[in-house]
């Protein structure tokens, strides 16, 4: 496939220029700054960064202060944006750039690649956009606009595809404008060569040389094989209060939402009795126990089911942190799936 890119370079830089939205991370050139930003925006929308980007730079203004940070509070400045490994292997970068960078992002993208939480697509975004280096970065938005572009119907999953898109972009980035040509791959992506509903083609700076655009081939390409089905796991959650204070405990070192905080639960749906039945193995004395809310959470691989019951307490069993609501609010990191329940 002729996949000379030359032709696309221009036109998106006019277009970029004239069209780019005014986001926060643009506007910096603090190149940790800019590496907070590409890793909230991995699998995280503009509109839901944009706020969590801000606050997270004046909790953590500078890596040193990323770095030297408690775990616990990057994960609740992290709380309720997901993908919590993201924030882990954020603060575990800020140490290895504080100890071993002299706290300065590395200007290249084969060190930047080192760090836990940066991959071939992050380390790209970085060395253009923050070190103006000629390092494409492609993510789904870039897959969609090229395969289009060239009326490629391979799956754009094929690790080949994207390696092959990231080589013949390579050759043709624009020296003193890589940062911006980076971002108007991107954004194009965003804003015109869309993933859901139809592209807005008769505003697209790429529809005179775009493949799939004169052949009418906008639909079918990219070529996006279908996802496996989620697994679904149902769960009962328990809400245990005594007085004021609620019983979280904390999660695994490892797996999904691990160190994060949760509300204790029990797999599967419990009835009535058998949620008695649970309580009393694990000790806990109550005097009042009552059904309350169902609610679903989806994450990417899972869907959980939850029933729960709300439960008071009659002593603070150990065995869980019994948490007031200052403390939940401001201290203690829990995911989405079970604040709900709050
Ligand atoms: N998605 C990933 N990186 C981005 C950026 N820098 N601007 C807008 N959207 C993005």
């Amino acid at each position: 496939m002729e996949q000379n890119f030359q032709t696309i370079v221009s036109p998106l830089l006019s277009w970029y220029a004239q069209s780019a939205r005014d986001l926060p991370w643009r506007k910096t050139s603090d190149p940790y700054a800019i590496w907070v930003s590409e890793i909230m925006l991995q699998q995280t929308r503009v509109e839901a960064v944009k706020e969590y980007y801000l606050r997270f730079l004046e909790q953590f203004p500078t890596v040193t202060t990323l770095a030297d940070a408690p775990e616990d509070a990057v994960l609740k400045r992290w709380e309720g944006l997901g993908y919590y490994s993201r924030a882990r292997n954020l603060h575990k970068a800020a140490q290895v750039i504080r100890d071993e960078y002299q706290s300065r992002l590395p200007a290249s993208f084969s060190e930047l690649k080192k760090l836990p939480g940066i991959g071939e697509y992050t380390a790209g975004a970085i060395s253009s956009i923050a070190f103006g280096l000629p390092v494409p970065a492609v993510d789904g938005n870039v897959l969609r606009v090229l395969s289009r572009v060239l009326a490629d119907r391979r799956p754009i999953t094929d690790p080949a595809v994207k390696k092959e898109y990231g080589k013949n972009l390579k050759s043709v980035y624009p020296i003193g404008a890589c940062s911006e040509f980076t971002q108007s791959l991107m954004e194009l992506g965003a804003m015109v060569c869309v993933p859901n509903g139809a592209p807005g083609c008769g505003n697209c700076p790429l529809s005179f040389c775009c493949l799939a655009y004169q052949n009418a081939l906008t639909e079918e390409i990219p070529n996006v094989p279908e996802k496996k089905k989620r697994k679904i796991e149902k769960k009962t959650v328990f809400l245990l209060t005594c007085g004021k204070k609620t019983a979280i405990q904390k999660r695994p070192d490892t797996g999904l939402l691990a160190k994060l905080w949760e509300l204790p639960s029990a797999a599967g749906y419990l009835s009535e009795q058998e949620a008695k039945d649970w309580l009393a193995e694990h000790g806990i004395a109550f005097c009042s126990i009552q059904k309350s809310v169902s609610k679903t959470h989806i994450f990417t691989h899972i869907e959980w089911h939850m029933h729960s019951f709300l439960v008071q307490c009659t002593e603070e069993s150990p065995g869980f942190f019994w948490a007031d609501q200052t403390a939940l609010s401001e201290q203690y990191a829990l995911p989405t799936a079970l604040k709900q329940f709050l």
